[in-house]
């Protein structure tokens, strides 16, 4: 696994947000006490927030990975090319029931910059969230999105991040 930083300002050049979540997924993933939880995510966003280039995930209360995102502060935003069964996978079954999900889905942990992530990443985003809030579905203006997408009610948390470090990786 070989990584290139890239200058955040060059990284438009390589990722089209909307193509890469909506169509390919990505995996957050975070680390606390030694142990990491990863979840697949297809919602999200980058931008640019406080003159920090940002990114944004939206993360259900029941995920095991919150935890790990709310102890240590920080998560990554790794995307591939291909791999989608493992995505699949891993955004079908929970660390909290099987702690061992990353081992069986056949991707590989790897850190860069001291951060959790996958040799077989095509780009991997470090980021250290600054502000974080729970949907409110008054805040809906329009309440068929809320009752349409949280019928349980499990409003998601947006975090937004700044953006630290971006790397691309090659095998
Ligand atoms: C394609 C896809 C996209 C998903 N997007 C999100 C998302 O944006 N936010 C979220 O909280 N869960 C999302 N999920 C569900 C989590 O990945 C899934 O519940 C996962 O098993 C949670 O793992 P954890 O409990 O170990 O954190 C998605 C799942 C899939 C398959």
């Amino acid at each position: 696994m070989k990584t290139t930083k890239l200058e955040l300002s060059k990284l438009h050049e390589k990722i089209d947000p909307i193509v890469a979540m909506r169509e390919q997924w990505y995996l957050v993933t975070a680390e606390n006490d030694g142990v990491v939880n990863t979840l697949t995510a297809g919602w999200g966003a980058l931008g640019n927030l406080c003159e920090k280039q940002t990114a944004i995930v939206y993360i259900r209360p029941q995920r095991h990975t919150k935890q790990f995102m709310d102890a240590s502060g920080r998560f990554t935003m790794t995307f591939f090319e291909g791999h989608q069964q493992e995505l699949l996978f891993l955004g079908s079954h929970s660390g909290a029931d099987m702690p061992d999900k990353i081992e069986q889905s056949g991707l590989h942990s790897a850190t860069v910059d001291g951060q959790p992530t996958f040799e077989e990443a095509k780009l991997v985003l470090n980021c250290k969230t600054i502000y974080s809030d729970a949907l409110k579905p008054e805040n809906f203006t329009d309440e068929t999105l809320a009752e349409a997408n949280f019928p349980d009610k499990d409003y998601s948390v947006m975090y937004i991040a700044e953006i630290e470090s971006a790397y691309e990786v090659t095998q």
